[in-house]
């Protein structure tokens, strides 16, 4: 099975668990997509929901394809939250926001009873850090917030994009990707990381997933925290 695949089995799981009536929250990234496209199939065949999206990007897809999408004001009891990520360590640790979007995925995660991750299993990890860790930043304090991660012994590095502008995000902030190959302890570095004033958000989502849907060769495998 591609990772391609893998990405498209689990977000047709994922949206088999959404039942009509729900307030569903929609995450981003090439897993989300899956989710979304099988999501719409369904509110096609008549399937009743309300969406926030997590992205503009999503809110576009969602949108196109008939979904109903609102904003967190209008809709803010979500009852499930269905979102990818870069990497799941033990206690489903996640780290997020290689798409950009871990502030936005954040909050709407926060507003749902239940966060599912889908994912395929090259994103399990026995130690959180192999993949950079994406922390928001406010453009004034980009100067001050490297500085400060670079004492706490990560390697901040400004995402940019391919015509080498830097990045922006939904809320027109920076992003810092730091290195840091092994997260020994999340709460520590989350709990260090959230102190730096000028940070936004940070993409460690600690407690927050109650079940992973894992997708490989044998098919999709449920983890629990
Ligand atoms: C976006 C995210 C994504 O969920 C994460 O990057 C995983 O993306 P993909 O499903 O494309 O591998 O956190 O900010």
């Amino acid at each position: 099975m591609t990772q391609d695949e893998a990405k498209a089995l689990v977000g047709q799981r994922a949206a088999a668990m959404v039942e009509d009536g729900m307030a569903v929250g929609l995450g981003t990234g090439t897993t989300s997509v899956m989710f979304i496209k099988a999501l719409g199939e369904r509110v096609r065949a008549g399937l009743q929901i309300r969406c926030v999206a997590s992205s503009e990007a999503s809110a576009a897809l969602a949108t196109s394809l008939g979904i109903t999408v609102m904003s967190l004001a209008e809709l803010p009891a979500l009852d499930l939250y269905i979102d990818g990520a870069d990497e799941i360590g033990p206690g489903l640790a996640l780290i997020k926001g290689g798409g950009g979007a871990l502030l936005r995925e954040k909050i709407v995660a926060s507003a749902a009873k239940q966060f599912v991750v889908v994912a395929d299993t090259t994103k399990e990890v026995a130690v959180l850090g192999r993949f950079p860790l994406p922390v928001e930043v406010i453009k004034m304090a980009l100067p001050l917030v490297e500085h400060k991660l670079t004492d706490l012994g990560l390697q901040p590095k400004l995402r940019v994009r391919a015509d080498g502008s830097a990045y922006l995000t939904d809320e027109q902030n920076y992003i810092l990707d730091c290195g840091c190959s092994r997260i020994e302890n999340p709460e520590e570095t989350a709990a260090e990381i959230r102190n730096i004033v000028g940070v936004v958000e940070h993409g460690l989502f600690l407690g927050m997933a109650s079940v992973a849907l894992i997708a490989g060769e044998g098919g999709v495998v449920e983890r629990f925290e």
